[in-house]
């Protein structure tokens, strides 16, 4: 009798979990429209891709009938300063050029993805006194803006320069100048290389009231729309479940566009954990999988509600296979650890999500 009861007590201290029977995986469709025909009169949706910079190239490894429903693609890291001149002089032209052309080849735009970095970025540009940087910057720009001039629709001239309270002092451009003037010698730059782009200013945690007050102040004191030819502000979009709210969505998008800037969502992924690194992998349920399309439901009807005011929303990728989220938890316990993520549009099986089938039915 005893063994009956303390198994009866142990069943329901652990909430009768181990009498439900493991949670299956919700399953994907293999049949699914094309998003970047269906939102055509709204704005292009874009993937980050790979050009083989790490061994695999997007267009290759996709199914075709999944890398080809984007009508914009951004270079995830192949096109940032330590990938593309790792050295001084030495340029790696290949993943990049892969992606131009394989974007081309499909009639989609090009995101340029990022000339100006504090990360990412080469010991050597910085190095030496700040003449010496800002040459090196202005011959990084030339080069790889002026490489493929006309061909990219907009570029992140500078990205996450700013905390949410004031300048990033800690950016080895900032250390070399001294201040923020490197901001606007990287959009003179640009502009220089590449007149026919759109030249953007990009950074995370846009939604935020104070960081979003800070970037509004950055363009205005620098004057980089008046002065330095700034077209927009690129709003990174990594966000969860439940933050953030439409109502700071909409305020964000309103602050810019009211500074007569476009806004682009350009790095948009939706992490299940809400960035809790303490919570276990989970397979994707069908309650999880129903509760990602009901969240991509309700922003992409705010981007369509906003579209005059929207000009680019990209996927910071293509399937939950890939996704930066995999491995950035939390650097404190798990770095580099691997817990499955599920923030993409496709699954693990290349298969649509019901997030997909979602947003494109409307
Ligand atoms: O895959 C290689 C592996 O083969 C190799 O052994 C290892 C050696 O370090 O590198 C691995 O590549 C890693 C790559 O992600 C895999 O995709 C790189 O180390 C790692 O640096 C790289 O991280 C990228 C990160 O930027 C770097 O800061 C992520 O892919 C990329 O998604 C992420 O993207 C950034 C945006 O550029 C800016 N906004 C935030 C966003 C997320 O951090």
């Amino acid at each position: 009798m005893y063994w009956a009861t303390a198994a009866l007590i142990l069943v329901f201290s652990f909430g009768c979990d181990l009498l439900s029977p493991p949670k299956e995986p919700a399953t994907g469709f293999t049949e699914f429209g094309n998003i970047g025909e269906l939102y055509e009169s709204y704005f292009p949706i874009g993937a980050a891709v790979s050009g083989g910079e790490y061994g695999t190239n997007s267009f290759t490894y996709y199914p075709a009938n999944v890398v080809s429903v984007f009508s914009s693609f951004v270079a995830e890291n192949c096109m940032k300063p330590a990938l593309i001149q790792p050295e001084e002089g030495t340029f790696e032209w290949d993943a990049a050029d892969v992606i131009v052309d394989a974007a081309e080849a499909r009639g989609a735009v090009v995101r340029g993805h990022t000339l100006v970095w504090h990360s990412q970025s080469p010991a050597w540009m910085t190095a030496g006194t700040k003449e010496e940087a800002r040459a090196r910057m202005r011959a990084h720009i030339l080069a790889v803006a002026g490489r493929y001039t006309g061909r990219i629709s907009a570029w992140d001239v500078v990205n996450e320069a700013v905390t949410d309270y004031g300048y990033r002092t800690d950016s080895p451009w900032y250390t070399v100048y001294g201040d923020a003037s490197y901001i606007q010698d990287a959009f003179d730059y640009a502009y220089e290389a590449d007149p026919d782009a759109k030249l953007f200013y990009n950074d995370y945690g846009v939604v935020n009231a104070s960081k979003r007050n800070t970037i509004k102040n950055m363009i205005t004191e620098l004057r980089l729309k008046e002065d330095h030819h700034l077209a927009g502000v690129g709003i990174q979009a990594h966000w969860n479940l439940n933050w953030p709210s439409l109502s700071e969505i909409q305020a964000t998008i309103d602050t810019f566009s009211d500074m007569g800037l476009e806004v682009q969502f350009t790095e948009l992924d939706i992490d299940v954990y809400g960035g809790d690194g303490s919570i276990a992998e989970t397979v994707l349920t069908d309650d999880l999988d129903e509760a990602l399309a009901d969240r991509y439901g309700e922003i992409f009807a705010l981007f369509r509600q906003n579209a005059e005011k929207i000009t680019n929303v990209t996927f910071w990728g293509i399937a939950d296979d890939h996704t930066w989220l995999n491995r950035f938890w939390d650097s404190t316990y798990h770095n580099d650890e691997f817990r499955q993520n599920y923030p993409m549009p496709f699954n693990t099986n290349h298969e649509a999500k019901r997030l997909y089938m979602r947003i494109t039915d409307f």
